[in-house]
């Protein structure tokens, strides 16, 4: 089972028992405000995605860490790798992604748990490279991926919304971990 403890979460598999906490996470507008066209999703769709997220964990290697404070064994929200594919102009790749609730907001467990993906997508899983597809505006997730010393790449468009979208990159033989 894949596990990583940073000095106060827990990266690891999800759990029957995360669904409600993570459902929550995902119907609040202020969370969703930069992901896809900005839905709320709901416990049926909440409980696809986690089925989705295990999948992948079982066909790629790696996937979408459930992340859970230490001290309390509150789920914070997620943090991890996915493989994105069908963006114009943008080849297929590993990308890092992370969404908490918002009251876990502001105390630097996102960018904890993403240094913890990049050193496991670098050191465990032996990619060359990890991206980033975030929507123009996001500015709580630049701010991580400045702090990850990831570079911007190029623009591309979402598909299927049409939102402006910035890809960043780190070339994990650059990142220190
Ligand atoms: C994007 C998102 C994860 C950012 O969360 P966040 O809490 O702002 O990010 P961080 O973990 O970097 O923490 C931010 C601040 O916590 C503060 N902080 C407080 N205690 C800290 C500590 N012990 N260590 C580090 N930082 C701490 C820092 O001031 C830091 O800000 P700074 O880098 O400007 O100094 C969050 O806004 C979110 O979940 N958004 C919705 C989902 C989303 O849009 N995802 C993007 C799609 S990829």
């Amino acid at each position: 089972m894949t596990e990583i403890r940073t000095p106060r979460l827990l990266l690891r598999r999800w759990h029957d028992d995360d669904l409600a906490p993570m459902a929550e996470i995902n119907a609040d507008p202020q969370v969703m405000r930069w992901i896809d066209d900005g839905a709320v999703r709901d416990l049926e769709q909440t409980a696809q995605d986690i089925e989705r997220w295990e999948e992948e964990w079982d066909e790629e290697g790696f996937g979408l860490f459930a992340v859970e404070l230490l001290a309390s064994g509150e789920l914070a929200g997620f943090t991890g790798l996915s493989l994105v594919e069908g963006l114009p102009d943008v080849p297929a790749a590993v990308a890092i992604s992370w969404r908490f609730g918002s009251s876990f907001w502001g105390q630097g467990y996102a960018s904890e748990a993403a240094h913890a993906t990049l050193e496991f997508a670098l050191q465990d899983r032996g990619l060359d490279q990890v991206v980033s597809v975030t929507r123009a505006g996001d500015d709580a997730s630049e701010n991580i991926i400045r702090k990850l010393g990831m570079t911007e790449e190029r623009e591309t468009v979402d598909p299927v919304h049409g939102f402006p979208l910035r890809v960043h990159a780190i070339d994990l033989t650059e990142f220190e971990g």
